[in-house]
Parts: structure tokens; C-alpha cells; sequence
């Protein structure tokens, strides 16, 4: 039986400590680290069953006892702990971003190939079976040639400013999954990005330099259009919808009410809010995700995620934060270019 840690306990290494202990077969949880582990996560861990829990993270890059390391930590270090664990041996599954930075992401890339482990990036939402089974009619041809692909992707409300100081942005933190699913749905690849937008939720965000509501265009490489538009806040909830639009029909991915219920009356009819946020929405994804690189890992194939899929929206993050740097659509050559891609 593979055995995992997981390094960060904030609200995504909890999501996947209770995935990985609930959901995920062929694996077994031993640890979890955070340099600030509170009593009451400690707490949490135990209840739940987790063998260990550290203050020290390298108790679990140096436990040679485990084969997978999970990466949830704040974003500022992942790149690092992503070198730690490849060299010493471990596999990894690294949330998203990789880091903000290419450079960085290149010499993580140099390392796996150096050390021929298993790297996959946290997009969880190409492994919710709805958006899954969307990608599949597009591809399969079924709405014809795609024209048009548009995304709305709206936070029911904004992580802390403390987050959002070292989260790298909007376009980075945030528009980074919708860049992925544009990739993802399309099969095709960004080649040009223009993005506006502005505060509207919160003016500590602007004292943050970050901003709270955008609206990105995108050209891609089959020749269509993508948009895509976010929110730090939906007042009713977690808005994730896709729709794919093409020379045959279309295809769309809704949202996922609470519950099905319908209530009809003389003032008319109800139906229950999204899903509030990306752990009631994505359980299931969280668990497909992780399910997939152990596979990758036990039979020796590519990952579904790889280092590649980590990179490529981090680039399209850069094109559309220098576009609204600057007011202008820039191409993703243009960032290329820059870090000699
Ligand atoms: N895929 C998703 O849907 C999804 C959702 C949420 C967050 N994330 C990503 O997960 C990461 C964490 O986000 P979060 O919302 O859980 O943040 P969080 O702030 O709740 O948790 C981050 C944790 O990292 C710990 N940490 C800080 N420095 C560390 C270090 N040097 N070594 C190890 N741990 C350290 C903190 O103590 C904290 O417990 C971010 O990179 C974010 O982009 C992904």
C-alpha cells in the first residue's frame, strides 16, 4: 500500500486529508505537517486517524517509508517543497500554481526529469464528471467546430487579505482554474489574452494591489473564442458554470444546487442556491484527482496533470496580468519570449 503526507493543514490540506482518508482506495494517509499547526488541527488530525502530525515538514521528505507527498501549503511555497520532495524521491502532487514565477517551474520541471518521479498539479475541476463529460462531447465533435467557450467562475466570497498578499493575484490564485478548463475543454491552447477589471468587493483587496472582479478574453489555437468572467463574491453561492458554443449546437455545465427541491406557491417558485463553495462542489473531484495519480504512480503512466499542465495557465496568468498592467491584449508569445520558452 502507497503511503502519502501531506505538507500545509490549511482549507485545501484538510479537504485532502479527509479525501485521502475517506474516498481514496490503493493509499494510506501517515502524515500531515504545517509549520503552524494550531492544537485544534492536531486535534482534527488525530480524531480523523492521521498517525502523525508535525510542525516539521521534513520529517515527511526524509520518512522513506513515504512514496507520496502532497503539496497544499500556501502558494509561496510550493515550488520549494515541490525540489525538496523530487530529490529525495518522493512522488508529488503539488496544488496550484506550481509558483508565479517560470524560472521556478523550470527548475522543477528539470528536476523531475533528473529524479523520473510523478509531478501532477491540483486542477481538480478536469476531474468533475460534469465538465468531464462536457470536454468529451466537444471533442467527440458533437457541437461541431467550437466558436465560442464561456466560463463563469464566481467565489461566494474572498479568502483573507493575509491570502491574498502571497496568492500572486486574481489571475494567478483565481482565473488560473478557468485558464486550465479553457485548455482543457478546448483542446486547444491560449495564443492571445486581454483582460479588464476592477474592485468591487472589497477595497482591502486594492490595498493588497489585487483586484476582485475581472472579465478575460482569450483567442485560441483552433481559431476560437474563449471569455471567461470572475468574482470574488456571488452573493448566492459558488457560480461555476461552462458552456462550449459551436458550428453544431452547445453543450453546458450548470451549477450543483444543495438539493433538488423545487418549492412552487402562490409567490411563485424556488430553487435551492449552488453548492457554497469548492469543498461541497469538488469532493468528489478532489477524491477523482488524487485516485488518478495514484494510478499514474502504481502503473507507471503519465500523470493526467503533468508538470507541462501546471505550466502553460501560469503563462496565461502573466499575459493577462501584464494586459491589464497595460491596457492592451497581449499574446502569450510575448511571455514566452521573456523566460526564452
Ligand atoms: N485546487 C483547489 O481547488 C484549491 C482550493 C483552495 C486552495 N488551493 C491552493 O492550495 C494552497 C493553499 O491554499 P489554502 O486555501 O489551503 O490556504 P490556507 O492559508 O488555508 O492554508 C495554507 C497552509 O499552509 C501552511 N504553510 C505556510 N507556510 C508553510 C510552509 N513553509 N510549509 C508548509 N506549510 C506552510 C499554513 O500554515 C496554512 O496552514 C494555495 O496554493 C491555493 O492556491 C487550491
Amino acid at each position: 500500500m502507497l503511503k502519502i503526507g501531506i505538507i500545509g493543514a490549511g482549507r485545501i490540506g484538510k479537504v485532502h486529508t479527509e479525501s485521502v482518508k475517506h474516498l481514496v482506495k490503493n493509499a494510506e494517509l501517515k502524515a500531515i505537517a504545517d509549520p503552524f499547526m494550531t492544537k485544534e488541527t492536531e486535534e482534527w488530525a488525530k480524531n480523523i486517524g492521521v498517525e502523525n502530525v508535525y510542525s516539521d515538514y521534513s520529517k515527511i521528505i526524509n520518512d522513506k517509508d513515504i512514496d507520496i507527498v502532497l503539496i497544499c501549503s500556501s502558494t509561496d511555497t510550493h515550488s520549494k517543497i515541490s525540489l525538496e520532495a523530487i530529490k529525495a524521491g518522493k512522488h508529488v502532487f503539488c496544488e496550484k500554481p506550481i509558483d508565479h514565477d517560470v524560472n521556478k517551474i523550470k527548475e522543477v520541471m528539470d528536476a523531475i526529469n533528473k529524479h523520473k518521479v510523478k509531478y501532477q498539479v491540483g486542477f481538480q475541476r478536469r476531474f468533475d464528471r460534469n465538465f468531464r463529460a462536457a470536454k468529451e462531447a466537444v471533442l467527440a465533435g458533437k457541437i461541431g467546430d467550437l466558436n465560442i467557450l464561456k466560463i463563469t467562475s464566481r467565489d461566494p466570497g474572498p479568502p483573507p487579505v493575509s491570502y491574498i498578499k502571497v496568492s500572486g493575484g486574481i489571475f494567478l490564485d483565481m482565473t488560473i482554474h478557468d485558464f486550465d478548463m479553457v485548455r482543457y475543454m478546448s483542446g486547444a491552447e491560449v495564443t492571445e489574452v486581454y483582460a479588464i477589471g476592477g474592485v468591487m468587493v472589497d477595497p482591502a483587496i486594492k490595498e493588497a494591489g489585487d483586484i476582485d472582479t475581472a472579465v478575460i478574453s482569450l483567442k485560441l489555437s483552433n481559431g476560437a473564442l474563449a471569455v471567461i468572467d470572475n468574482c470574488r463574491r456571488a452573493s448566492y453561492g459558488y457560480d461555476q458554470r461552462v458552456e462550449a458554443f459551436g458550428s453544431k449546437g452547445q453543450v453546458a455545465v450548470g451549477n450543483v444546487p444543495e438539493s433538488t427541491t423545487v418549492l412552487s406557491d402562490g409567490s411563485g417558485v424556488t430553487a435551492e442556491k449552488p453548492q457554497f463553495f469548492f469543498l461541497q462542489r469538488y469532493m468528489d473531484a478532489y477524491a477523482n484527482e488524487v485516485t488518478s495519480f495514484i494510478n499514474a504512480v502504481v502503473n507507471n503512466t503519465d500523470t493526467e496533470v503533468n508538470v507541462i499542465d501546471g505550466l502553460k495557465p501560469v503563462i496565461i496568468g502573466l499575459a493577462a496580468k501584464k494586459s491589464l498592467a497595460l491596457g492592451r491584449p497581449v499574446k502569450i508569445e510575448e511571455i514566452e519570449k521573456e523566460y526564452k520558452l
